[in-house]
């Protein structure tokens, strides 16, 4: 049944009265990207996010979910967790099939790709986002709003067409709705409480200067990174006194590998117009104490380096000369005169 793809939550039945675990808007979500080579050749990719933090994968040989966390499971029992796996299994070998049969039908043309999204947004004393959507080539063709799918409106009459096939399946809909509404919400909240040590860990950002390549004559490219920080909020800005500059522009915010987060902040400037500028951060694992970085300092260190390594290796050209001169006004000894 193409409906077997009921979320990943259809088990998920977690009880929580603890909502004061997070401040921001944060969504849990199960992402599936099904690449059809041709008839014969699906390959399927599964993972469950936390915002952005990824909570699961699924090993699609031997059909089990993968627990990134340690409290990715929630509340969830032995026997829920069981019927989840089963679920997904069946959603995972089953659903490729309905695209198939219908690939004529939905004007679906080898190869393609089919993305899924499903999942609840929980907006802090707000209303919970539930959202369902599937994408074709990258574009979403239909959602599911109000207990039925809606076409997407550059979706065609392909969408159209999906949709209609979705939505004869009353039942499946009314289960879809439950579990979007009710079901999620409640899964989201025990896994943000349970992952409430990870998730509001704070951790402290290092940052230092560069610079970048030159971006014309005369003219500057200073860069700020600051890395390694925990959780992903911060700001950075060049300023100069109490001024923010206008030009700074700030890079996407990348995962490290340790699920903490990194960053470059750049200014172009006239590489007469440097003085006073200082990179400032501010971040909450900071308490407040923002770390300020000047170019001046960068600078002095810089000098200092190319002093360091300059140096040494005048003096050793120096030094280098003055024997080759003594060298040459020496008679070799004897025992390097070549042999005959
Ligand atoms: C679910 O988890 C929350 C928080 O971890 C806990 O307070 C609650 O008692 C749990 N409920 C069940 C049914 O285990
Ligand atoms: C389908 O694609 C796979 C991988 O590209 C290939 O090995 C296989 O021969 C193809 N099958 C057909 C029927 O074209
Ligand atoms: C998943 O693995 C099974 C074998 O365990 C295989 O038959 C199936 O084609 C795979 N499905 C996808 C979508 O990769
Ligand atoms: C969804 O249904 C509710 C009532 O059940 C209605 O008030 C609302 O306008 C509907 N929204 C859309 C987008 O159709």
């Amino acid at each position: 049944m193409l409906f077997l793809q009921i979320p990943l939550l259809a088990v998920l039945l977690a009880a929580v009265d603890n909502e004061d675990a997070f401040q921001e808007e944060i969504s849990f979500k199960i992402i599936q990207s099904i690449s059809f080579y041709n008839r014969s050749w699906v390959k399927s990719q599964n993972s469950a996010w936390l915002g952005d933090l990824k909570t699961h994968g699924w090993d699609n040989n031997s059909g089990r979910i993968i627990f990134l966390r340690p409290w990715s499971k929630g509340n969830l029992s032995k026997k829920e967790l069981k019927e989840l796996e089963e679920y997904s299994h069946k959603f995972s070998t089953e659903m490729p099939n309905k695209f198939h049969r219908h690939a004529n039908q939905w004007q679906l043309k080898y190869p393609f790709e089919i993305q899924i999204t499903r999942g609840c947004e929980l907006h802090p004393g707000g209303p919970t986002v539930a959202f369902y959507r599937y994408a074709y080539q990258g574009s979403e063709v239909m959602h599911f709003q109000n207990n039925s799918w809606l076409p997407s409106p550059k979706g065609g009459t392909r969408a159209q067409d999906m949709c209609k096939l979705y939505n004869q399946y009353v039942v499946i809909t009314n289960i879809v709705q439950r579990i979007l509404s009710d079901t999620c919400p409640r899964f989201l909240l025990s896994i943000l409480d349970a992952g409430k040590a990870d998730l509001q860990r704070q951790v402290k950002p290092e940052a230092w200067l560069s610079t970048g390549p030159n971006p014309g004559p005369d003219r500057q490219m200073l860069v700020c990174h600051v890395s390694g920080f925990h959780p992903k909020p911060i700001w950075v800005k060049w300023m100069r006194g109490e001024q923010v500059q206008q030009g700074t522009q700030q890079s996407d915010i990348l995962p490290n590998a340790d699920g903490t987060w990194y960053l470059q902040v750049f200014l172009e400037v006239e590489a007469t117009e440097t003085s006073g500028l200082y990179c400032r951060v501010r971040h909450s694992s900071l308490g407040g104490q923002d770390i300020l970085l000047y170019l001046e300092h960068h600078r002095n260190s810089v000098s200092l380096i190319i002093l360091a390594v300059m140096v040494p290796l005048v003096l050793l050209t120096a030094l280098a000369f003055w024997l080759r001169k003594r060298w040459s006004h020496c008679e070799p000894p004897a025992n390097l005169l070549p042999l005959k």
